[in-house]
């Protein structure tokens, strides 16, 4: 495994790899590595001749009083892990390398961010986006690979391929969790013991929603009152949502029905967690799967 920190040594790599119609599967995180993201390098290096990680904490996709500088990092563990996993090359850019001046240009995205975190976090996914976009143009991946644990942000990376003409397949890859069912997050190292515990709710609520509507509720303010009032009186954490809307579309629902998602994300006192599930449910009862 090459370790690359400057961007031009990487594309100067990638336009040798590109002579030789090598397929590059990529996959682009944050670091501080965990199964959700080791079952993506898998799937990248089941499907590709050559795979590319990337580690950068992305200042841009954080807001002014969320958790930038908390962010865990731990790169030398994150360099073996990558090696495990078969890694050809781990980019690992730095702030100044990535954004050596203010942007002159940078990509917003309009739809599917006016609901759930991107309403929570204003600008975040312009963030995500800009940094996806340089990500891309420097990697040129075959194929991208995305964890559905962020299922907004694999919405807006759908549009963002879409529109901008990116050449790339996304793969979305299912939700990895604990055996408790907590989704595997770097965040989670920042939970107080007891918060750690309490945060088995959220999958708790979530399966709860899911076996309700398989009963047959199809109102959406009876599922969200549900798995609020679950969240409230097992865990001390603060709401900041509980919403069921169409997916990928990310529109309202009068009636649960057609593929749907139902996402939730909490504060703890050093960290917000978000989880989701998304359902395929139909009009009749036990119709969701
Ligand atoms: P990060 O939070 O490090 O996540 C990197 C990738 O791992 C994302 O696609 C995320 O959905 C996936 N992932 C995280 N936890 C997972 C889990 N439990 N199961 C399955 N997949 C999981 O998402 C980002 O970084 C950034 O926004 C990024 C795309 C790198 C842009 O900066």
């Amino acid at each position: 495994m090459r370790v690359i920190t400057k961007i031009q040594d990487m594309q100067t790599e990638i336009i040798n790899l590109k002579s030789q119609s090598k397929s590059i599967g990529f996959v682009p995180t944050m670091g501080f590595l965990h199964e959700g993201h080791l079952t993506l390098l898998k799937r990248a290096r089941e499907e590709n001749d050559i795979v590319v990680l990337s580690i950068f904490v992305n200042p841009l996709q954080f807001g002014p009083t969320e958790d930038f500088s908390t962010y865990p990092r731990d790169f030398d563990r994150d360099q073996s892990l990558a090696e495990c996993e078969g890694v050809d090359y781990l980019l690992y850019p730095s702030v100044e390398d990535m954004y050596p001046h203010p942007s002159s240009v940078k990509v917003i995205v309009q739809e599917r961010t006016n609901v759930l975190c991107g309403k929570s976090r204003p600008g975040h996914f312009d963030g995500v986006a800009t940094v996806l976009t340089k990500l891309f143009n420097i990697v040129l991946p075959t194929r991208a690979y995305f964890g559905k644990k962020d299922a907004q942000q694999v919405a807006v990376v759908e549009g963002l391929i879409t529109d901008f003409n990116f050449p790339i397949e996304l793969i979305p890859v299912d939700i990895v969790r604990e055996d408790n069912g907590l989704a595997k997050s770097s965040r989670n190292v920042n939970l107080l013991p007891d918060e750690r515990r309490q945060a088995v709710t959220l999958y708790k609520s979530l399966s709860a929603a899911k076996e309700t509507i398989y009963r047959g509720e199809r109102n959406p303010r009876t599922i969200t009152s549900l798995i609020s009032n679950m969240i409230r009186s097992e865990t001390n954490g603060e709401i900041d949502y509980v919403e069921i809307y169409s997916y990928p579309q990310l529109k309202e629902l009068e009636t649960i029905v057609g593929t749907c998602i139902i996402a939730i994300a909490v504060k703890f006192s050093k960290v917000r967690l978000i989880d989701n599930i998304i359902l395929e449910v139909s009009q009749e009862i036990g119709g969701a799967k």
